[in-house]
């Protein structure tokens, strides 16, 4: 019997390969450039699964183009690049990549949040300069990480995971999230409820950890930093388009807070020049970019192919709404 046919838009780990190529006829996007809307579209044509990145777009106008697509996975928990609504409206399954990468993504943020108040990159280039002259008492002086206050924006499983490295920190931990978590997590993780206002006002550190929807888009504005504290620095691994950039870069200039680190940004992969500061650490969305969560953050994605187009429910479906309409 033929095989199912499916795109991924690069290749894969082994290990990932294998589990898509046990069960279907994988075409792999090899070539060193990105692959091109057109290309994507020419080649999705004749595929019922599809393995995507977060820098592709499924939407209406893809799924148009694939008229025998089952399932698109994304490799990636983040899914605002799918438009979940339109492939529900084709039947079309989404799926994504959740858990495998929260403590990963924690551990990265943490180091955003160490490098930047500690003045890593900045001690670093001073270093490996030449111009390096010697232990000066107020050399690079930053700020203490512990026993400060973190504020977590966001509390799901990578918030979580943010709070529980704190109390190594022995920091204070406050967050906002839409909704409190149960009494019996906020004592295990040591965590307070606070309204976004106080957030701000209390945080020596802010985690932003929110999916990007309409109503987290330009969350962290001119008006949330103007309550910042100014010794305050902000962490940002969640998506780009969470912070209006430009009001980042007036916050940082103003002084109206005293540094960033960014794992994303608005418009990947272009980073606007403002934000290219001494007090600003900058990655190029590598947050869960460890070899292990990335191979099994591979695997799920072609472990929701080979569910779908054996019939079955895909492990981590979006909408499985899809299903039960067949
Ligand atoms: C995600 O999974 O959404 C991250 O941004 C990449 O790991």
């Amino acid at each position: 019997m033929a095989k199912p046919k499916v795109l991924a838009t690069r290749p894969l780990f082994p290990a990932a390969q294998e589990i898509l190529n046990a069960f279907c006829d994988v075409e792999y996007w090899t070539k060193p450039e990105r692959i091109s809307k057109e290309e994507l579209f020419k080649k999705v044509k004749d595929k019922e699964g599809l393995v995507c990145l977060l820098t592709e777009k499924v939407n209406a106008e893809l799924l148009s183009a694939a008229p025998k697509l089952r399932i698109a996975a994304n490799v990636a928990v983040g899914f605002d690049n799918i438009d979940v609504a339109a492939c529900t409206k084709r039947g079309v399954a989404a799926a994504n990549t959740p858990g495998v990468l929260d403590e990963t993504t924690a551990d990265f943020a943490w180091t955003l949040m160490m490098a930047v108040g500690r003045r890593l990159v900045e001690g670093d280039t001073l270093a490996r300069s030449g111009n390096w002259t010697g232990w000066d008492l107020d050399q690079l002086v930053g700020a203490d990480i512990w026993g400060k206050t973190l504020g977590i924006v966001g509390f799901g499983r990578i918030g979580k995971a943010m709070a529980r490295r704190a109390i190594g920190f022995q920091m204070k931990v406050i967050y906002a999230d839409a909704v409190q978590a149960p009494d019996a997590v906020e004592k295990e993780l040591k965590a307070e409820y606070r309204g976004m206002n106080s957030l701000l006002a209390e945080s020596d550190f802010i985690s932003l950890h929110v999916p990007l929807l309409p109503e987290t888009r330009g969350l962290f504005d001119g008006s949330r930093f103007s309550k910042m504290k100014p010794t305050a620095y902000l962490i940002n691994t969640s998506r780009g388009a969470v912070i209006d950039e430009a009001a980042l870069v007036h916050a940082l200039e103003s002084g109206k807070i005293a540094g960033a680190g960014l794992d994303v940004f608005e418009n990947e992969p272009f980073i606007i020049p403002g934000l290219k500061r001494p007090n600003v650490v900058l990655a190029p969305h590598i947050a869960s970019a460890s070899i292990e969560t990335r191979t099994k953050m591979a695997c799920m994605a072609a472990e929701n192919v080979v569910a779908m187009l054996k019939g079955k429910q895909p492990p981590n479906i979006l909408n499985p709404e899809v299903l039960k309409a067949k």
